[in-house]
Formats: C-alpha cells, sequence, structure tokens
C-alpha cells in the first residue's frame, strides 16, 4: 500500500468541497494511512464530524478546548507523530491565517505548533473570484515561500453556478500527489523514457493486428518512475488507461511509430524502459481501402515484414540511456530471461510470466543482470514497479556513466544478485 503507515492529520474548513473530505478519508486509509481528523468550527456545517469520525475510526477534534485528550494538549499532540498535515477543503480563511500564523482556533494552532519535519499540504476550494482575488494570490505564494505544497486548484465548473480555477482537486488526485510526496526520490532529476502498451499493426483502415497487452505494468512503471523524482514520457500504444500524473505521454498505433516516437525523444533521456509488447512483424500490403469479401471465397494473401526492434536500436545508441527491457516468457523464465538479455545487449531485463499476467492486476518479477537474477516479491503491478524503479535506480548509481558509486552498494548488490 502506497502510505502504509503514514500517520495523517486531515484538516477540514469551511467550503462545500468538505463533502470530497469524505471519500478523501476514505482513500487515504485504503493506501494504508492512519488518519486524525480535525475540523473547523466552519467546516461541521458542511459535514458533520459525525461521519468523519465514522469514516477515520477516530475521535474527531474541532474545539481546541477539547478535554477528551488527556493532557488537555490538543493543538499540540495529534501532530507529534504525524507525518504530514494535510488540510482540504483549504478556505481562503484559513490559507490567510496560515500565511499570517494566526491561531485562534484549534486546527490554525495545530498547523503554527507543527514540528519542522511535519509537512504541511493544502488543497485551497474557493469560489473563482476569491481564488483570483490579489490577496490570496498573495496568500498562496506566500504559503508556496514558507514550504507550504499546494495542490490545486483545479478549474473548473463550482458549486455555485461559476466556472474557473478554485474547484477543490479530486480525491483521487490529492492521494496521487500524497502517494507522489512521501516516495523517496531514488530518480531525482532524471529523465526516464518508458514504452507501454501494445502496437496495433494496420490490415486495411478498419482491422489490424494487435496484442493483449494492457499497458498496466508500463504505466505502473512510468507513475512510480514520476514518484521517485524522474521526468517521465511515456510513449504509449492504444491502450484505455488514464495518464498518470505528472507524465507527458505520447500515443501512437504501429511498432513503427512507436520507434520514431522514441527516436525523436530519447536524447537527453537517462533510463530507457522497454515495456511495450512491440508487433514483430507489420503487413507489408496493407490496404489503404477496406478489404471486401470476395464472392469466389478467395482470402486476402497478407506478406508480413520485420518492425524495428525499439530496444535494441536504443541499446545500439552511443552514450545511450541506461536500458532495460522487458520479456513475456510462458516458460523456461530463468534460461529465456538471461539469454535475452544477452540477445538485446541491455544491462538489464525484467523477466515476467507471459501471457498469463496481460490484463491483471498482479505480476511477478525476475531482474536479469551482469551479476545473476533476482525475483521480486510477486505482488500488484504498481508495488513491483515501485520495487523495480528502486532496482534500476541502484543500478544506474553504479553504471559506469554514472558519478561515482559507493563501494558498499556494489558490494551489496553483487550479493543480492549471485
Ligand atoms: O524479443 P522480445 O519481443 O521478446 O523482446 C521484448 C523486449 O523488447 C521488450 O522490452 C519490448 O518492449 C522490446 N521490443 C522492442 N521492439 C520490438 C520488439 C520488442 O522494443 N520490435
Amino acid at each position: 500500500m502506497d502510505l502504509a503507515g503514514k500517520k495523517i492529520v486531515l484538516g477540514l474548513t469551511g467550503g462545500i468541497a468538505c463533502y470530497k473530505a469524505a471519500e478523501l478519508t476514505r482513500a487515504l486509509i485504503a493506501a494504508g494511512a492512519q488518519v486524525q481528523v480535525v475540523m473547523t468550527e466552519a467546516a461541521t456545517r458542511f459535514i458533520t464530524a459525525v461521519t468523519m469520525q465514522a469514516l477515520s475510526g477516530r475521535t474527531v477534534y474541532v474545539d481546541q478546548w477539547d478535554s477528551r485528550v488527556a493532557n488537555n494538549m490538543p493543538h499540540i499532540d495529534p501532530t507529534r507523530d504525524a507525518d504530514a498535515i494535510v488540510i482540504a477543503p483549504c478556505s481562503a480563511d484559513f490559507l490567510s491565517k496560515l500565511v499570517h500564523g494566526s491561531c485562534d482556533d484549534l486546527l490554525s494552532t495545530l498547523c503554527v505548533a507543527r514540528p519542522a519535519q511535519v509537512r504541511l499540504f493544502i488543497a485551497p476550494a474557493m469560489n473563482v473570484e476569491m481564488w483570483q482575488n490579489p490577496a490570496t494570490q498573495r496568500n498562496a505564494r506566500q504559503a508556496a515561500e514558507d514550504g507550504i505544497t499546494l495542490l490545486g486548484p483545479a478549474a473548473g465548473a463550482q458549486a455555485c453556478g461559476e466556472t474557473g480555477m478554485g474547484r477543490m482537486l479530486e480525491p483521487a488526485d490529492l492521494l496521487e500527489e500524497l502517494v507522489c510526496a512521501f516516495a523517496p526520490k531514488v530518480l531525482a532529476g532524471k529523465k526516464v523514457l518508458v514504452t507501454a502498451g501494445p502496437t496495433f499493426e494496420p490490415i486495411d483502415p478498419v482491422r489490424g493486428i494487435t496484442n493483449h497487452s494492457s499497458g498496466k505494468m508500463g504505466y505502473a512503471v512510468a507513475r512510480a518512475a514520476r514518484h521517485a523524482g524522474a521526468t517521465v514520457t511515456l510513449v504509449s500504444g492504444p491502450v484505455s488507461l488514464p495518464t498518470p500524473a505528472g507524465v507527458h505521454r505520447i500515443n501512437v498505433q504501429s511498432a513503427q511509430q512507436m520507434h520514431d516516437a522514441v527516436m525523436a525523444t530519447i536524447a537527453g533521456q537517462q533510463v530507457f524502459i522497454a515495456v511495450a509488447a512491440v508487433a514483430d512483424w507489420r503487413v507489408a500490403n496493407a490496404s489503404t481501402q477496406k478489404l471486401k469479401k470476395q464472392g469466389n471465397g478467395s482470402m486476402p494473401q497478407l506478406r508480413f515484414e520485420q518492425n524495428p526492434d525499439i530496444l535494441a536500436a536504443v541499446a545500439a545508441l552511443p552514450a545511450g540511456p541506461y536500458c532495460v527491457g522487458f520479456a513475456a516468457e510462458s516458460e523456461n523464465l530463468i534460461e529465456n530471461g538471461r539469454a535475452k538479455r544477452e540477445r538485446k545487449s541491455v544491462p538489464l531485463l525484467v523477466g515476467n510470466l507471459g501471457p498469463s499476467t496481460f490484463g491483471q492486476d498482479t505480476n511477478e518479477l525476475v531482474l536479469f543482470d551482469e551479476s545473476g537474477h533476482v525475483t521480486l516479491p510477486a505482488g500488484d503491478k504498481q508495488a513491483l514497479a515501485r520495487d523495480l524503479v528502486k532496482e534500476i535506480a541502484r543500478r544506474l548509481a553504479l553504471a559506469p556513466s554514472s558519478p561515482a558509486a559507493p563501494a558498499a552498494s556494489a558490494k551489496e548488490h553483487r550479493k543480492r544478485t549471485a
């Protein structure tokens, strides 16, 4: 789980977006976090403490004189072992209080009294005019300068009937940003290019040859790389997945288009991860018009030609990026994986269990490098992607073109993969 063990103080301030805080609470808990809700008096006008208590499973605090806290210090205790305070929704008034250091209620006092290591995130939510007001804009800039992380707001239709900036981010987007904020930045400053999904090789304008790749593993890798601090470009075949937040996506159909898109963006990339299930052949005599059924029973005669091997082409680039290939094997994973790594001339090849994993949320990965192979604990594709990114970052630091790597890590690396 992405936020396993994280302790979050979720602060609600007065705004209609309070209804989204209920869903955010569930999402945070589902991601493994412990959620302590604190509400302002105004927030209780929009959603009840009872609702938030039922969802968070913990006593909700509103009043700074709340005597249910044993030492009578509700403005201190909740943040002492917390990882973050998240104010969602954050009203214009509360933003103003934060930048002025006001502490006239429990939530604002908690924020001012938080230890330095407790990060403060705010999700502004207000009417478009309130957000655009110069005072609010000034406060938002000041908040960022003070080390407060602003999540949003987004633009769109507002509860008041007006349209524009000021909508609170959706709970799923807030969760994504928090997961990203907590992920170790093992690829900070790196540029990573990922291919994902199947390719589609046309036979005619309505038909084509493709495969069962869902793109889930490649998208999980792109997301994990972004969480790890990388600037990520995702060259994607046709899939029905949303683009991971903060990732630049280039859509392609055929293997040739995927090759061309990769080659056009490869300069300056430090890591290339080829997760796509690329068609080995394309139809050489694809028709520009729809093939008609022949009355005499004759069949279309398709001829095939080889597609470019994108991974091999990138691996052959002089001073190219650190290359990671994927191999889906239905049998003899270990022998085939080892052989494929050498054939493809890549430093790291990731074997997985072949067609049975297509479309599934779980996978099993075996990593092959120059010193042997290591199996990652089986799990969901996102958790595996996170582990894989860590493994890539570790090897990247050891790679010859990278800045000096500590000798201890090299030793540990040999031990793990022997
Ligand atoms: O040879 P095979 O198709 O099994 O190799 C799989 C690996 O090579 C994957 O990383 C895949 O993305 C990549 N590949 C490629 N271009 C191709 C075929 C495979 O980049 N034409």
